[in-house]
């Protein structure tokens, strides 16, 4: 969604704030803009599309100017063009901000200020948030005679207590040329610190290439930032000391490093990030797993009667297939919720209740308030979180870090497999302790590390995948069809080919297509099974030969050596053997390859598919 990039220091801060923006590109965005500060005079460009169109119409940079605001906007309110782009500036000329997240009462406060003479120039909530700054910078405290020590730190803190809703914020003065304010509730916002220099955004992504020292702000607190200095307070002015910590990844992890594509280059990475995410936490030998994040919980884990696996889209199938695994495993009473549906209901939770919320980015606003919900019903509610530091992580009681490094590509993969690691790391283990024996333990956890080994050979096979999808390319609909833990995947697979090569898929469990979705089936239709070898093998040949016999097109995912298969297959890929349990991690990656291959073939822009954010941090 929307990002944010300010910058304070000695270097002309212009090629820094572009540079910046272009690392966030990858969230999601229809325009941008940055303003710049120099000798009380504000200097502001923002454009409707993308990047390059900004820098098309800037001017040189100048090195006078080392103090600027920058963001990319995903419109919420007010179309995208260029009058809505942010930077902001209010009425009075002298404050300019960008936002993200969305501002609930605008409506209310817009009419206040227009009320009070305040013109407005675009139909944004962000704007709202400028001119009331501006109007109480202008008007000063009504209720006080004193004049407050900071005038402008006083005003931001002012406008914020009238504000409801969501903010990441990031605020310049014209009379304070040397002082950057940010502010954040609910929408990240962390600061670089470097050599006398500050770069505060919304994703480490634009601050690591200056700095690895950083600070992750907390709700309801801002930041104001000198050229030697910075200082945290609660936007009711009182002082935080905040410890800066090290952000947990390096630049070369965000380059495409040869790659065409962010979404290729992570789909590829995905034997190695797993290697991390199951290393020194699976003792084959002792038939056990050891998350040390959730140790002060796993008693409270072992002996629940139920626990609740929450998430949005890609991280909610992952729940999903946790959901089969924590009940067939374990024997605990699981279920899976949407955060966006679960958060507004008004669940029963018993004590003992636990939440697992799963999130790549750790920001998604639907699952943060599905937590919160959760937390405040009692429950005890643990995350599994791939961005270390993320508000996910720290708003939950305990967690398990999914270590797979940066997701860039919008299209999450390499945080799908990892999520699926864990929950199945977790699954195991929560069966060893109620009743598996350790030998059954130890034999699952042995198959599970092979299972790196096993996605680099399903890799190899990209070209014929790619013939696959070049053969079905111009087909508008497709059904991924599946059963148990492969259900959970064909919903995976139709989501990564709506989302980026924008053709019409849906998911569905094979033996539901009877009960309506069979009306679909034309002659060609592709529709794509997966049929590994698995308890259900037998029913899911008997799915295919349905749609086989209305003339459906049938491209199937098949354990290698079944020779069986290749008679009701179109077209056959095939994935190495493993049990059951562990398929969802091998039978992905074919689904991933194929919707990446259709994307390109149809010329779309893989890594920045229309309308979608990497991050929803808006509701
Ligand atoms: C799909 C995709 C989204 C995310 C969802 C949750 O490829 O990336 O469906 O999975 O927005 O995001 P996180 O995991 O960051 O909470």
């Amino acid at each position: 969604m929307c990002g944010i990039v300010a910058y304070l220091g000695r270097k002309a801060a212009q090629p820094i704030l572009i540079e910046g923006l272009k690392r966030l590109e990858y969230r999601g965005y229809d325009s941008a803009g940055i303003a710049l500060l120099e000798g009380g005079r504000l200097a502001v460009c923002k454009t409707k599309g993308r990047i390059s169109e900004l820098e098309s119409i800037l001017n040189p940079p100048n090195e006078a100017q080392t103090i600027g605001i920058g963001h990319t906007r995903w419109a919420t309110h007010g179309a995208p063009n260029d009058v809505n782009a942010h930077p902001h500036v209010d009425y009075t000329g002298k404050i300019a901000l960008v936002h993200n997240g969305i501002i609930e009462n605008y409506a209310t406060l817009k009419t206040w200020l227009s009320e009070q003479g305040v013109p407005f120039v675009s139909d944004t909530d962000t704007e709202v948030v400028a001119n009331l700054i501006g109007y109480f910078y202008e008007n000063g405290d009504k209720r006080s005679d004193k004049e407050p020590e900071n005038r402008f730190e006083w005003a931001v803190q002012r406008a914020l207590h009238e504000v409801y809703g969501t903010y990441g914020l990031a605020i310049m003065c014209t009379d304070y040329p040397e002082m950057l304010i940010g502010a954040k509730k609910g929408s990240p916002l962390i600061l670089g610190v470097g050599q006398n220099e500050y770069v505060l955004a919304s994703d480490a992504s634009a601050i690591v290439q200056h700095t690895e020292q950083a600070m992750y702000l907390s709700d309801n607190e801002m930041v104001t930032v000198y050229p030697k200095s910075f200082h945290t307070k609660t936007t009711d002015n009182v002082l935080v000391s905040r410890e800066l910590g090290e952000i947990e990844f390096s630049l070369d992890q965000i380059e495409l490093d040869g790659f065409q594509h962010y979404m290729l280059k992570e789909i590829c990475e995905q034997p190695a990030r797993l290697e991390k995410c199951f290393s020194g936490r699976v003792d084959v030998r002792g038939g056990r797993v050891v998350l040390g994040g959730l140790a002060t919980y796993s008693r409270q884990l072992t002996q629940t009667k139920r626990i609740i696996l929450t998430g949005c889209g890609t991280a909610w199938h992952a729940a999903l297939v946790g959901e089969f695994l924590v009940e067939q495993l374990a024997r605990i009473n699981a279920e899976t919720e949407y955060a966006s549906e679960f958060r507004y209901r008004n669940p029963v939770i018993e004590e003992g209740t636990v939440v697992i919320a799963i999130s790549q980015s750790g920001e998604t606003a639907d699952t943060l308030a599905a937590i919160e919900m959760a937390k405040e019903r009692g429950a005890t509610v643990l995350g599994v979180v791939n961005v270390v530091g993320s508000s996910i992580a720290r708003n939950t009681d305990a967690g398990v870090y999914l270590r797979v490094g940066p997701e860039i590509g919008v299209a999450s993969t390499k945080a799908f497999t990892a999520q699926v690691g864990v929950v199945t790391m977790l699954a195991i283990e929560l069966a060893r302790r109620r009743h598996l024996g350790s030998d059954q333990a130890s034999a699952m956890l042995k198959e599970l590390l092979l299972i790196p080994e096993k996605i680099r050979h399903i890799l190899s096979q990209s070209d014929e995948i790619k013939k696959v999808a070049e053969a079905n390319v111009d087909r508008e609909n497709w059904l991924f069809l599946g059963r148990g833990v492969n259900y959970p995947v064909a919903l995976e697979g139709a989501l990564k080919l709506k989302e980026i090569s924008y053709i019409h898929a849906e998911g569905l469990p094979a033996a539901e297509m009877k009960h309506g979705p069979i009306a679909l089936i034309t002659k060609g239709m592709p529709v794509v099974f997966i049929a590994t070898q698995c308890s259900q093998y037998e029913k899911v040949l008997g799915n295919v030969e349905e749609v086989r016999a209305r003339g459906g097109k049938t491209i199937i995912v098949a354990t290698e050596g079944d020779e069986e298969i290749k008679k009701h297959a179109d077209h056959l890929i095939t994935v190495p053997q493993t049990i059951d349990h562990l398929q969802p991690m091998l039978t992905v990656v074919p689904l991933q390859l194929m919707a990446y291959h259709a994307a390109v073939l149809r010329g779309h822009d893989v890594d920045k598919p229309r309308n979608l954010a990497k991050s929803v941090t808006v509701e």
